[in-house]
């Protein structure tokens, strides 16, 4: 049997959304799908219109996405429109605002992150998410680390660990897992 195509891009500056996409990736092809995966930054986009789902992931920086995966968007949303897609965003400070239950702050990422893109583009995805991201205070700039210093004990006290030094992971990957499994469901109807 012909399986659908799955075709997964991507906009990472720190490396969670890769590595979100990858761990999707992975998921899609355990349940035999075939899965095409694009870094935007670094590869073309094949024809979209032969991919029966297409997912969009992109790293939020001061409040913006990555610069690859809105031009993505910006180029490709009428074809978007002929096939299933869906949205995720990787934000770094979605597991603050979860373990502090702050709602309303919540709410407001979420309008800025994918609320406000979708309805930019005219598109409607078939789902949408937003994962945590990497705090690297490695790959920081100075000023940045050191504005960014006091963070770390929020990071700490929502239970994030440092591991490897300077780096706080705050994806949650149950969330991400049950994520593609949802899609798979959706992909398949
Ligand atoms: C300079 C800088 C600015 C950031 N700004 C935000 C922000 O505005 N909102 C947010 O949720 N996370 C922010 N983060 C955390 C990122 O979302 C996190 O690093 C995420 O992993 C980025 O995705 P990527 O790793 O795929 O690039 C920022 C991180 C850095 C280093």
């Amino acid at each position: 049997m012909n399986q659908p195509k799955i075709l997964i891009v991507y906009g990472s500056r720190y490396g969670a959304t890769a590595d979100s996409a990858s761990r999707l990736a992975h998921t899609f092809r355990k349940h035999d799908k075939e899965v095409t995966i694009v870094n935007l930054e670094k590869e073309k986009v094949p024809m979209i219109t032969n991919y029966r789902l297409v997912v969009l992931g992109t790293g939020i920086k001061m409040d913006k996405w990555n610069r690859m995966a809105e031009k993505f968007l910006k180029l490709h949303h009428n074809e978007l429109k002929k096939t299933k897609f869906a949205l995720f965003v990787s934000s770094g400070y979605s597991r603050i605002l979860i373990h502090k239950n702050d709602q309303v702050t919540l709410e407001k990422k979420r309008k800025k992150y994918i609320t406000d893109k979708i309805h930019k583009y005219k598109v409607d995805p078939i789902a949408m998410n937003v994962f945590g991201g990497i705090w690297d205070y490695n790959k920081m700039s100075s000023w940045f680390r050191m504005v960014m210093t006091p963070f770390k004990e929020e990071l700490i006290c929502a239970g994030i660990t440092e591991n490897p030094q300077g780096t706080f992971d705050t994806r949650d990957f149950n969330r991400i897992d049950q994520w593609s499994k949802d899609l798979l469901q959706l992909v398949d109807k």
